[in-house]
């Protein structure tokens, strides 16, 4: 992969057009986490430093095509200019003439917002003609929106063969760490992947399974494993139907000398609730009425030996029902010992997912982390070790 970076660019006094995913939650009109919008703060500020005028692209939602007001870019200015410390602009357009005067106007310092592409519903199509429409706006491209890399839109892949193009410093960071986690890591290597569905992440394990030296299974995905191994689960979360299916990743893990660690120990209630009454027990003997809500002490010590064999942790999913205390326990635990050695300096950690950002920061360990991916499905996918076409399209481009 060789692409470019801002500094290989020349900014100044041209309009650069950004690709962000400032796709961010929002609950009556405030954003409830605004990690999104600080991390391409740094490709902002130095867009602005090197004497370009920053034109932002961005998605919000899933609007099918047609422009809804809830939806509109608009409601995120305040949070943009607080974030970038300078003045926003709306055009309440991604293309035609407003958004081409909007831009033509554009004053040194100024930052140009441009309204949700997907209100076109050609965007998700990778409609050459809208990219086109898009490339009028600007002289440079640069794409920063490594979270919606894995989508091939217009104003992901399309534009990047339009205009020269390059990377903003967030995509670089997002490429960097998970290139030093599973594209040349220091080993051992070890993969969490935790989450309800083996189904949804079958691609990722026998991708997995050929990349790491230790990969530890959690949440629901466990119980298909323990039922694979001949394990009764009694009501808990799994998929049966995809037992022989685990079973082949286990048998094919042993053959590539990857160890997959499960569950010893379970906590088990008899129902889905915070406080549940609960008890541990051995892997094996699940009630008929119970339902495995966490992994217990002994599997939470057999990982925290694990990651200090480890140079490296890749992080995907939580361990348990992390959303209620207190099956957070294994979570917490894990991801404060693979935080600690960060500190230390004996680990490099790099975690990605919505659910898994969410449960590293309940738990207090994100922070001290190496990386924390902003990016859901891309990451995933990056660990399914498929093509995003938004940064294949920049390694093409000139
Ligand atoms: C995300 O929030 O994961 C990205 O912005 C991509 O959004 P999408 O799944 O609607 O394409
Ligand atoms: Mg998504």
């Amino acid at each position: 992969m060789a692409w470019k970076t801002l500094d290989d660019m020349d900014l100044n006094g041209k309009r650069v057009l950004v690709r962000v995913d400032i796709n961010v939650p929002i609950v009556d009109g405030v954003v409830t986490d605004s990690t999104r919008i600080r991390r391409i703060a740094p490709t902002v500020r130095d867009i602005l430093a090197a004497g370009g005028r920053p034109i932002l692209l961005a998605h919000f939602g899933r609007p099918g095509g047609e422009r809804r007001e809830n939806l509109s870019l608009n409601q995120l200015v305040p949070t943009l200019e607080r974030a970038f410390e300078t003045k926003v602009l709306f055009a309440a357009d991604c293309v035609g003439t407003e958004a081409e005067l909007a831009a033509e106007l554009l004053q040194p310092g100024e930052v140009l917002l441009l309204e949700n592409t997907r209100f076109h519903a050609l965007e998700t199509k990778n409609d050459p003609d809208l990219a086109a429409g898009m490339a009028r706006l600007g002289d440079v491209y640069c794409n920063d929106a490594f979270s919606a890399a894995h989508r091939a839109h217009s104003s992901t892949e399309a534009l990047a063969r339009l205009l020269p193009a390059c990377a903003g410093r967030l995509m670089q960071a997002e490429l960097e760490a998970l290139e030093s986690a599973l594209g040349q890591p220091e080993r051992p290597v070890t993969a969490v992947v935790g989450g309800a569905k083996v189904s949804t992440k079958l691609e990722l394990l026998s991708n997995l399974i050929e990349k790491v030296d230790y990969l530890v299974i959690g949440g629901g995905m466990a119980n298909t494993f323990l039922v694979a191994k001949g394990m009764g689960v009694g009501k808990s979360l799994a998929e049966r139907i995809m037992k022989d299916t685990a079973a082949e990743i286990i048998k094919k893990a042993e053959g590539l000398g990857c160890q997959i660690i499960l569950p010893t120990d379970i906590v088990v209630a008899e129902t889905f609730a915070s406080h549940a009454p609960h008890q541990v027990l051995p892997a094996d003997q699940c009630p008929e009425e119970g339902m495995i809500l966490d992994a217990g002490p002994d599997s939470v010590a057999r990982i925290t030996e694990i990651f200090g064999q480890s140079k490296t942790v890749i992080w995907n999913g939580p361990l348990g029902a992390f959303e209620l205390e207190p099956f957070d326990a294994a979570t917490n635990a894990a991801a404060l010992k693979a935080a600690a050695m960060t500190r230390a300096g004996q680990l490099t950690s790099v975690a990605g997912g919505g659910d898994t950002v969410a449960a590293l920061n309940a738990s207090g360990a994100a922070g001290d982390f190496s990386y924390i991916s902003t990016a859901g499905g891309a990451f995933l996918e990056w660990m399914e070790g498929k093509t995003l076409p938004g940064v294949a399209a920049l390694d093409q481009a000139g």
